[in-house]
Order: structure tokens, then sequence, then C-alpha cells
């Protein structure tokens, strides 16, 4: 914590390190009352850097004991100790250092660095978590060669892990254990990993293209053991489809994953010793959701995709993140699409995207995939680095197409091996590899906002022709007052009364190749121009930005008739699901107006209609039906709204009665579905068994919306599920639709049946977090006082009071500002123990300037943080920017 307000650092002060370290030596002699870290760091001058600048390393909350240079210790006055860095003015070109640092893991709170968790001692050193362990160049350009000596106690800590492989493991004179890990890949800190507890594991192998038979365990405590399944299947898919989708093969003969309870994010991917959040590792029907089966899957592909795209080439600096991040997430997307339903992965993925990245390019946070400047870099870890960064891949990838884009990764990971690189250095591989050019392309990387692309058609009956107009702007972000065009590639097709048509783009040869000339991208790098289609013989209905071929918003004045056609007719899912996403929110914005005006919602029986058809469609998969009924969320419909005119009861109470109303109106077919749908074999998590429970659970809320008898069903549903999926959907039908005497005892039963599962308990607080009574905010407070929560814990926080504010912005923006003032506290409180989580927390006030009515009480909530004395720099710099 710092007395005066922390400072930013800029892209543009990028120097190249003066110092490098060939190999680093630690060795950890771990303790309850503290830690002492012996580092021999094998320095030398960097040969790119001339002068005799002084060695600086970076180092927090750290007691030095000692630091000595080769062979000589050296006296107070040959070095300098303050807060944050550790300077030696006086260095030799090439040199050992030698420090031995005290630490006390035990009282590290903010889950940075080394701490304890469940009586484990663990590691998170992205992004700058190494400095609070020892002093080093604790920056990801500086890569070496890690030798790791642990010394523990071998009752409490039958588990060392570090990483790489094992060269050594003793017994000690004194009783203590020790072992030695090598890792030969050099590799910046922020991929250091260390270990240590009571740990239990599952073991498995996989066997590389090449013959390399890897030994792959998962350590988590004795009680999770038959948890872990699902996670080693998962794990051992990535590594194939890796091999098979991008050639690349793991490196080494072990490969480590342990979950653990305390932890800031969902997974981190430290060379072969990967540290995982219990709650995206561990898999059981009783307290794992099909939604948590998939995200588990996903996030083990992700981290296991890192050894690649992150470990093997690194980034130069943390403006480059998303050069990992970015790419990561696009090869995790497309191992799950490969894995299950493309456009159920496509759909699931733009919801987020639509509803959370396009809020914060929107918001005072808004920032370019390559932010340019950061206070705190904890911050960046954003929907817009990861997400939109993604997209970002996949625009490349739609561009050069997929042979061309495989080059063009082939000749990355080629040329770079071993290197801390920019994301120019990705584009330039791709460019080189396929000849394209991504000039202009590059504003993807450097301008923040999101686009809007503004289409309007035409169609000349005599010269059968029709044109697309396209338009595109993008609105100004902090420092970003006006922007240059973007490059968007504009998935097309053309739906006619018989089907799509086949599509002639005027001045194209035509392509009589292959047999599918029905879809088209087209590429928008203008602010204004025109596609012409030739030889088209009615006028169609454009189905437009297929597979949401780029994170832009999209308007095109549909009329609700074409809105229907094209959801039920048209060849691309993804415009399916849209245009069903956009007849939806038509018929509740018009309810809105009518509340507005005082008048009784009058829902357009259209919907219902679409309705009723996509439930008797039996082309669709359930899973995609059941995306298609979802209505877009209230957080979606708040995005929608201009600034300072989103209405949160107004939408709230609108969506409300839309559902409702289409409830009472297909109730009929929502039963039947409803029990066609029942499942007699038991659980599994396959495709198949997901869709038919989402599309079920679907049925369940749409008719305990409309009409409290069908509460009937989920008290039955409750009852006989033998999964956690059909137990939440039925608690959260009773919770949210029904009466104090239809949720507590159900409450209070599922408590008592789950008690010991603190990932089910979990949901157990969501649940009760998102019901939107005007008691909300009171519930939350009390559950916070629940002996089953703890402050302390960043899953249990998320669950109650993050799920709170963020998916339940009735409440959270109740009128009285007991919502803000709740979020307020806890984001005081944990500003001291844990300032990451502290900063991500308070996002939903951050975005003050959206709401209609609620502007005052939000900003007044942040002025109060504002000038609270001892503000992290993580908290300051979202106060301070979004003020
Ligand atoms: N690199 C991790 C991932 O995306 C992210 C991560 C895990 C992280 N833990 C963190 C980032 C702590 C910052 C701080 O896979
Ligand atoms: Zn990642």
């Amino acid at each position: 914590m710092r007395e005066a307000n922390p400072g930013a650092i800029y892209l543009k002060d990028y120097s190249a390190p003066a110092f490098l370290i060939n190999r680093t030596e630690l060795h950890f002699e771990l303790g309850e009352e503290e830690t002492l870290v012996h580092a021999r760091l094998h320095l030398l001058r960097s040969p790119e850097h001339a002068g005799q600048a002084p060695l600086e390393l970076q180092g927090q909350n750290l007691e030095l004991v000692s630091v000595g240079v080769d062979f000589d210790e050296l006296s107070p006055d040959q070095y300098r100790v303050d807060e944050d860095s550790l300077v030696i003015d006086k260095v030799p070109e090439q040199f050992v250092l030698k420090t031995t640092t005290r630490i006390r893991p035990q009282d590290n709170t903010s889950l940075e660095g080394l701490y304890k968790s469940s009586g484990m001692f663990c590691t998170q050193c992205e992004a700058e978590g190494f400095r609070k362990i020892t002093y080093y160049l604790d920056r990801p350009d500086v890569m070496a060669v890690f030798t790791v000596t642990i010394t523990a106690d071998p009752a409490r800590y039958p588990v060392l892990l570090s990483n790489g492989n094992l060269l050594d493991d003793k017994i000690l004179a004194d009783g203590r254990r020790e072992v030695l890990w090598h890792d030969p890949f050099p590799k910046p800190c922020y991929l250091f990993a260390l270990v240590a507890g009571d740990l239990q594991y599952v073991e498995d192998t996989f066997t590389t293209m090449s013959g390399r038979e890897v030994s792959l365990n998962l350590y988590v405590e004795e009680k999770d053991l038959p948890k872990c399944d699902h996670a080693m299947d998962s794990l051992k898919r990535s590594m194939r489809w890796d091999e098979e989708v991008y050639g690349r093969m793991y490196d080494l003969d072990i490969f480590n994953i342990v979950a653990v309870d305390d932890f800031n994010m969902g997974a981190m991917e430290n060379k072969s010793l990967n540290i995982f959040n219990t709650s995206c590792v561990l898999c059981h029907p009783d307290t794992t959701t099909d939604a948590g089966y998939q995200r588990v899957e996903a996030i083990v592909a992700h981290e296991y995709f890192h050894n690649w795209s992150g470990n093997r080439v690194t980034c130069r600096d943390w403006f480059q993140l998303s050069l990992k991040e970015g790419f990561t997430v696009f090869r995790d997307a497309e191992f799950s699409s490969d894995m299950g339903s493309r456009t159920v992965k496509r759909v699931e993925d733009v919801s987020v995207l639509r509803t959370a990245q396009f809020a914060e390019d929107a918001g005072p946070m808004a920032h370019p995939v390559r932010p340019e400047s950061y206070i705190e870099i904890n911050n960046f870890y954003t929907l817009t680095v990861y997400e939109k960064g993604a997209e970002v891949v996949r625009m490349i990838h739609t561009l050069l197409g997929p042979e061309l884009f495989r080059a063009g990764s082939d000749l990355y990971f080629r040329r770079h091996d071993g290197q801390a690189v920019t994301c120019e250095d990705f584009v330039r591989a791709m460019e080189d590899a396929s000849g394209c050019d991504l000039g202009q392309f590059r504003r993807w990387y450097s301008q923040a906002g999101t686009p809007e692309l503004r289409v309007f058609d035409e169609y000349d009956e005599d010269a059968r022709t029709y044109t697309l107009h396209v338009s595109q702007s993008c609105p100004a972000t902090p420092g970003q007052a006006s922007k240059e065009p973007f490059v968007i590639p504009l998935a097309v097709g053309l739906l006619g009364d018989a089907g799509n048509l086949r599509l002639q783009v005027a001045g194209e040869e035509p392509d009589y190749e292959t047999d599918d000339n029905t879809h088209r991208v087209l590429v928008v790098d203008q602010a204004e121009q025109s596609f012409v289609f030739t030889d088209v013989g009615e006028h169609p209905i454009p189905s437009l930005l297929r597979g949401f071929s780029a994170p832009v918003k999209l308007d095109y004045p549909y009329s609700r008739g074409q809105l229907c056609e094209l959801m039920s007719r048209d060849d691309d899912g993804f415009v399916r699901w849209d245009s069903a996403q956009s007849l939806a929110r038509r018929v509740i914005e018009e309810v809105q107006q009518q509340l507005a005006a005082g008048q009784a919602a009058r829902v357009d029986v259209l919907l219902a209609q679409a309705c009723e058809r996509l439930l008797g469609d039996s082309s669709l998969e359930p899973a995609m039906v059941a995306e298609m009924l979802t209505l877009p969320s209230e957080n979606y419909l708040a995005e929608q709204a201009k600034e300072g005119e989103a209405d949160v009861e107004l939408i709230s109470r609108a969506r409300a009665a839309v559902k409702a109303a289409v409830g009472e109106a297909c109730a009929g077919l929502f039963l039947q579905r409803y029990e066609e749908l029942a499942i007699t074999e038991p659980y599994a998590a396959s495709g198949e068994q997901i869709g038919q429970r989402a599309l079920r659970n679907l049925c369940l809320d749409y008719l305990a919306c409309a009409n409290s008898d069908y509460l009937a069903l989920a008290r039955d549903q409750f009852g006989a599920a033998d999964n956690i999926t059909d137990r939440l959907a039925a608690l959260r039908a009773l919770a949210f639709y029904g009466a104090e005497s239809d949720w507590s005892k159900p409450l209070q039963r599922f408590l008592e049946d789950w008690r010991g599962e603190t990932l089910a308990i979990n949901q157990w607080f969501t649940v009760q977090a998102l019901m939107s009574d005007s008691g909300a905010v009171e519930r939350v407070r009390e559950l916070m006082q629940h002996p089953a929560f703890d402050p302390r814990n960043p899953n249990k926080v998320r669950a109650l009071v993050g799920a709170f504010c963020a998916q339940n912005p009735r409440q959270f923006h109740r009128e009285d500002g007991a919502g803000y003032r709740l979020l307020g506290e806890v984001v005081e409180s944990l500003n001291h123990s844990n300032p990451q989580l502290a900063s991500r927390m308070l996002t939903p006030l951050t975005r003050w300037r959206r709401y209609r009515g609620r502007a005052e009480l939000m900003r007044a909530e942040l002025e109060r943080l504002a000038a609270l004395p001892d503000l992290s720099p993580d908290v300051y710099e979202l106060v301070s920017k979004s003020l």
C-alpha cells in the first residue's frame, strides 16, 4: 500500500532489460512461522545494453536477511532496499547474486506470491507475484532455467512439487525432506510454481505422436479424489487436439495439475505444474453443473494450450498479454467447438462478449486489446484482452482461411520458440506465412471501443442486382477521440423464398469449384462501402454477420417478420439465434415503453408463435432451442440502452412480463416438452444429456414464471434429481417465482444435504444472491455472516457478493442505494486483504453513467472509496478512472 497516488506505466517506455539471468537457483525452507528463500541468480549485463546501469530488482513485502555478490556478502552501504526494490549500484559484468529473504506465506491473504490455502503451500506468480517471493527481475522478457530445492516437514507436506523434472528426493539428518526440481526450459518467473501439501493424486499417461510417454498427475485433497476423472479426460483430449490441429506436442515427461481452494482466478499455466481453482477442475454430478463440466473442459484445455501459446513463446511485456491470452482463448474455444456443438459454443461466447465485453468497451476502463498504459496490470486481465483478443485472432483465421492460418501459427511457433515477443510478431508471422497484408487490420490491437456497422440494402428488379450499403464507425473511448476504419470480415448469406441463394459478387470470378456458393465473407475496410450481388432473382433477406464474424454492433432495419424468417430458415445457426434474440429484444423494449407510459403490458403474439415453432422444430438440437428461447438478459438489455437511460427496474419488469406471457401462451407445449425430455438413464455430462436438461429446465423456468401452479413440478424435480443441474434448476424456480413457503424448506434441505461440499454450497449462496425480492440486500448481508461463508475465499465472495452485484441488477440498483453501499463496504474491506479481488468486485459500480436515476448514488459510493486513505493501486485505478 502506498502513500502517494500510484503512477501509470506506458508501453511506449518499454526498454529491453539491462541484465539477463541465465540460471535461477532457489532453495525454499518451508516453515510454519517463517519461510526462508535462498536465491542464487546467475546474472549478466545484457550485451544489447550499453552503460553501467545499477542492478535493480523488484521485491515486495520481503525481509532481506542477506545479500551477496559472488563470494562476498554485501554491507548495508553497498545496496539500497525500499518498499518495492533492491538496488545495487556496482556489480560486475557477470556474477552470482545470492540473497536470502524471509516471508510469511501463512499471512499472505492477497493470494499472490507464496501463500497457504487449506493448509498447503502454493504459488501464484502471474503477473507480478514472484516479487513477493524473492528479489528478482520480475518481467516476462527475463527468462532463466530454474532449479528449485524445497525443504519441508514430510509429515505435514508429503507432496513437494515444482516445475520440470524431479532430480532428487531425500530425508535430511534432521528428519526434514528435501527435493530437487529442474526445469530445462528457460522461463520468465511468472511461470514459476511451487506446491507443498498433504495431497493425493490420480495418475494417467499420454503418449505423444512422437512416442513420448507423459505421466499425468492430478493432485487434490483426499476427499476430492472421486472428482478428478473429467479433468483428466479433458486433459488427454486437449493434448491430442493440439497435436492434430496445431501440430503441437507436449515437451516434458511429466505434467501436473494441482487443485487449490483459494485462488483469485480460474487457473494458471505454470510450466508443467498447472495450478487450478478447485471450482475449475473438480467435477461430480452432485457438485458441478452441466455448465461447470463444460467450463472445466475448456479451462483444462486453455491452460494446457498455454504450454505453447504462452510458455514456449511468451510475452515481451504485460502490454502484450493478449498475445498469449487472446490466442489461447481462441484455441480453447475451437477445441470446445470440436468436442461439442460448434454453434452452441459460439452462441454462449458471443453472449458473454456482447453483454460484458461490449459494456467494458463502452465504460470508463475501455482499453485496446493491446493496452497503452496501466497502473496495476492485474486490472488488465479483462474481457477485452481475453475475449475480444480471441475475436481478433478468429478474424485473422477467417480472413486467411484455415490452411494459411495454420501456416502462420507454424511459422510463429518456429520463429519465436524460446522468445518473449509481441502482438506485432504474431501478426507478422501470419502475414509472412500467408502473403496477406494485415496492415490496416492491426488497428484491432490499438483502437479501443466496439465498432458499429450500419447496413441497408437495395434491390433492382430489372438489373437483378442486390446491393448492401455498409458504413462503419466507432465511438470515442478514454484517450481516443476519433478512430480510423477497421478491417471487418462480414460473413453474409441471402435468404430467398426457397432457401439461401447462390451468391455472385460483382467484379469477382464466379466460383464453380465449391458447391456451397451461398456463403461469403465481405471485407469491410472503409468508412462507407457497397457490395453488389449480381443475378439475384428476388428481393432476399440479408443474413448478416454470420457466425458473429467480427466483434461489432450490427444495425440493419429488419422487420419482425424478417427476423422470424431468419430465425426459422437461415442456414447459419448463429444468425438464427441472433434473430431470435433481436425479436425478443424488440418485444421487451416495446413492453418497456408501455410500462413507462403507465399502460399494461401487451406482449406481441409473434414472439409466442415463434417460440411454439422452435419448440416443435426437430431439426434443431435441444441445446440450440434452449439458447434460442432464452430471453436476452437484463444486463444485455441495459447494455443496449443509451448512456444514462438504462432503467433497470423497467427492464426487469418488462422482461418478466414477456417471459410470463410467453410461458402462459405456450404452456401446453412447454409442459409436453418438459415431460418428453425427462432423462431416465443415469447422469452423464454428455452433449446430448446436457442439451436435454438445458431445454427441459428452460421449460420449467417459463412454466414457473407463468403460473405458480407449476411450482409443483419444481418441488418434484427438486426431490427426485440425481444431479445438481436439475436440483438447482428446481431450487431456482422455487426461489425466483415462489413465496417463502415454497423456497424456505428446500433451501434448508439443500444446505443440510450438501453442507460438506464447498462447491455446492457456493451455488446455494448464488441462488439466494439472485432472488430479486426487495429483501435481497439484507439477505446477502446476513449470508455474509453464515458459518459457511468466508470473506477470504474468492469463490465464496464471488458466489455471494459478486453474483448479487453483477447478476441481480434489479436489487443491486435498489432505489435507496443499499446495494451500492454493500458493495462499497465489501470493496473497502477487501482492499487490504486482497486488492485484486477488491477491484474485480468493484466493476459494476464503475458503470454508473449508464443508469437512469442512479448515477448520483453510485458516484457517491465511488467518491467515498476514492477518499479512503490507503487505497491499493488496484482499486485506486478503477475508482480514479471511473470518476
Ligand atoms: N494466465 C492465467 C490464465 O488465463 C490467468 C491467471 C491465473 C492470473 N491467475 C492469475 C492472472 C492471477 C493474474 C493474476 O490462464
Ligand atoms: Zn490464459
